[in-house]
C-alpha cells in the first residue's frame, strides 16, 4: 500500500546516506580506498551513482533504528535486514561495497553490494521486496537519463562496475541488467527511452549465451524502426576492462560497428548448422515467426530468402510449402508451424 510503500522508499534513501557516509569516515574506510584505488574509479563516479560502504559488523544499519521497533520492521521488508531462526536480526550487508539501484523516478529500491576482494559472493543483492523487482529495473537508467533526456541508444551490459566504469570514461548511456539475462521488461523500457538497444555483454561463454537469450527475448517486441544490436567483447573481457584498456573512441568504435539482430541470428544458426540450409531455414523461420509485427517479420523473411540464395521471401515461403499471399499477419497464424513433413529445400 502507497503509505507504507514511501516509508520504505524514505527508508532506503537514509540507507544510502549512511553508506555514503561511512565511506567518508568509518575507521576502516582506507581498506575501502585502496579497494576503489585498486578498481580506479574517479571520486566524480562514486558521488555521481552514489557509491557507499556498509562497515563489517552485524548491526551498523540496524542500530541506528535501535529504539524504533517500527523502523526495523521495515528494514526488514525492504530486505536490508535478515532475522535468524531466533528472531535475531542482523544487517544483511556487511564489508560491502554498496551500489545503490534507483528507479526511474530516482528513488533507491534496492542495492548491491560488492565484497572488497575475492570473497563470495561477489555481489550481494537486495532480494525482491514491495519496492523492488530486479527484472522490472535497470542499473544507471536514472543517472542515464538525468545527463540525456532523448538518448539516441542504450547501452545494455551485465554489472555495476561496467555501467559506473564505462560512464567514468564518458561512455555515460550504460545500464545493467542487474544478472545475465536480460528480460523483456527491461528492452521494452529501453526501447521507451531510444531506437537503439545495444547490448554488450561479457566476453565469456555466459556472455555469449546471454546475447542469444537477449536476441529471443527482444524478437517479439520489435516495432519498425526499433534497432537492436550486439557487441562481442574479446574473451576474458567485460565493458569495464575494456574501455580502460582501448578507452572512450575505440570502445565507441565497436558500438558503432556492432552485428545487428539479423546477422547475429545468420551468423549464430550458420554457425550451428554449416552447410544444412533446410535445419538453418527451419530454426530461422521459428524465430522469426516470433516477431509481432508483420512488416518486420517480412523484412526478415526477405533478408533470410537472399542469405539462402533465393530471390524474395515468396520464393522462400514457396520453397518451405506456404501459401504464397501477400502477408498480413504473423507466419504462426498462416499455418508454417506444426507442419508435419519435414523441410527440404532444394538448395
Ligand atoms: P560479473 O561476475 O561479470 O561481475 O557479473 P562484474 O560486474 O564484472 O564484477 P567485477 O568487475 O568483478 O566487480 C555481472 C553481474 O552479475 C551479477 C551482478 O549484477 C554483476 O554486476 N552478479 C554477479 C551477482 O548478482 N552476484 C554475483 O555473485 C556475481
Ligand atoms: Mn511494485
Ligand atoms: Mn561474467
Ligand atoms: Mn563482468
Ligand atoms: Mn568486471
Amino acid at each position: 500500500d502507497h503509505a507504507a510503500s514511501r516509508d520504505l522508499y524514505q527508508l532506503m534513501e537514509e540507507a544510502s546516506h549512511y553508506y555514503q557516509q561511512q565511506l567518508r569516515q568509518h575507521p576502516d574506510k582506507t581498506k575501502v580506498e585502496k579497494y576503489l584505488a585498486y578498481r580506479d574509479l574517479s571520486s566524480q563516479v562514486i558521488e555521481q551513482f552514489g557509491i557507499g560502504y556498509a562497515p563489517d559488523g552485524w548491526d551498523g544499519l540496524l542500530s541506528r533504528y535501535r529504539q524504533n521497533t517500527e523502523a526495523q520492521t521495515k528494514l526488514l521488508t525492504a530486505g536490508m535486514v535478515i532475522a535468524n531462526d531466533n528472531g535475531k536480526q542482523y544487517d544483511r550487508f556487511r564489508d560491502r561495497l554498496m551500489f545503490p539501484i534507483r528507479d526511474r523516478r530516482g528513488r533507491v529500491i534496492g542495492f548491491g553490494g560488492r565484497v572488497l576482494g575475492d570473497g563470495t559472493p561477489k555481489y550481494l543483492n537486495s532480494p525482491e521486496t514491495p519496492i523492488f523487482h530486479k527484472g522490472n529495473e535497470l542499473y544507471g537508467l536514472y543517472e542515464l537519463k538525468q545527463k540525456y533526456r532523448d538518448p539516441q541508444r542504450v547501452l545494455v551490459v551485465e554489472g555495476y562496475m561496467d555501467v559506473v566504469a564505462l560512464a567514468q570514461f564518458g561512455v555515460d548511456y550504460a545500464v545493467a541488467s542487474l544478472g545475465t539475462s536480460t528480460t523483456a521488461e527491461q528492452f521494452q523500457l529501453m526501447l521507451r527511452s531510444a531506437k537503439q538497444v545495444v547490448c554488450c555483454y561479457d566476453g565469456d561463454n555466459a556472455g555469449k549465451d546471454a546475447a542469444w537469450r537477449a536476441l529471443e527475448t527482444a524478437l517479439p517486441l520489435l516495432k519498425p524502426g526499433d534497432l537492436v544490436k550486439f557487441v562481442f567483447l574479446p574473451q576474458g573481457e567485460d565493458p569495464d576492462s575494456m574501455v580502460r584498456q582501448i578507452g572512450k573512441e575505440a570502445f565507441e568504435e565497436l558500438i558503432d560497428k556492432a552485428d545487428d539482430l539479423p546477422s547475429f541470428l545468420f551468423a549464430t544458426l550458420t554457425e550451428k548448422f554449416g552447410g544444412d540450409k533446410s535445419s538453418l531455414a527451419k530454426q530461422a523461420i521459428a524465430l522469426i515467426e516470433k516477431i509481432q509485427d508483420a512488416v518486420l517479420q517480412n523484412l526478415l523473411l526477405e533478408n533470410l530468402s537472399h542469405k539462402l540464395g533465393m530471390n524474395s521471401a515468396e520464393d522462400l515461403k514457396k520453397k518451405l510449402g506456404v501459401n504464397v499471399k501477400p502477408q498480413t499477419q504473423p507466419l504462426a497464424q498462416q499455418g508454417i508451424k506444426g507442419r508435419g513433413t519435414p523441410l527440404r529445400l532444394a538448395i
